[in-house]
């Protein structure tokens, strides 16, 4: 069965409040299972893994919290590599590369993220 690009609801609209505290969820990328994050900057929702690109690890210090002090930019507490908040992009720091971008959708006031080839929902 072709398991691409299925809606998969992740949480309500509400509950992401620009540059505010994020949605932590679970996905299955590549094969491993890998924690995720869904956040808003200016009115959008966005997901990424919670995978710095600097090392392989999870970065927030104090839970879902991504922001930093300005609300502008993606803040990874372990060496403060900084990234764009639409675009998982590296805009400074020691960041390698940008954050890995999970496709997300709000339909009747719900977040979706979406599966694609290397990323499905994680079965227990
Ligand atoms: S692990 Fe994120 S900046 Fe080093």
């Amino acid at each position: 069965m072709d398991t691409d690009k299925q809606p998969i609801a992740l949480c309500n609209s509400a509950d992401l409040v620009d540059s505010g505290l994020a949605v932590p969820f679970d996905v299955e990328y590549q094969g491993q299972t890998c924690f995720a994050f869904a956040i808003r900057f200016e009115g959008k929702a966005h997901a990424y893994l919670n995978r710095c690109s600097h090392v392989a690890m999870e970065m927030d210090f104090q839970p879902n919290r991504f922001f930093d002090e300005s609300g502008q930019y993606l803040m990874c507490a372990t060496h403060g590599a900084m990234y764009e908040p639409s675009t998982g992009q590296c805009v400074g720091g020691p960041c390698r590369g940008g954050l890995v971008k999970i496709p997300v959708s709000e339909l009747g006031s719900v977040v979706h993220w979406h599966t694609a080839h290397n990323l499905k929902s994680v079965h227990f």
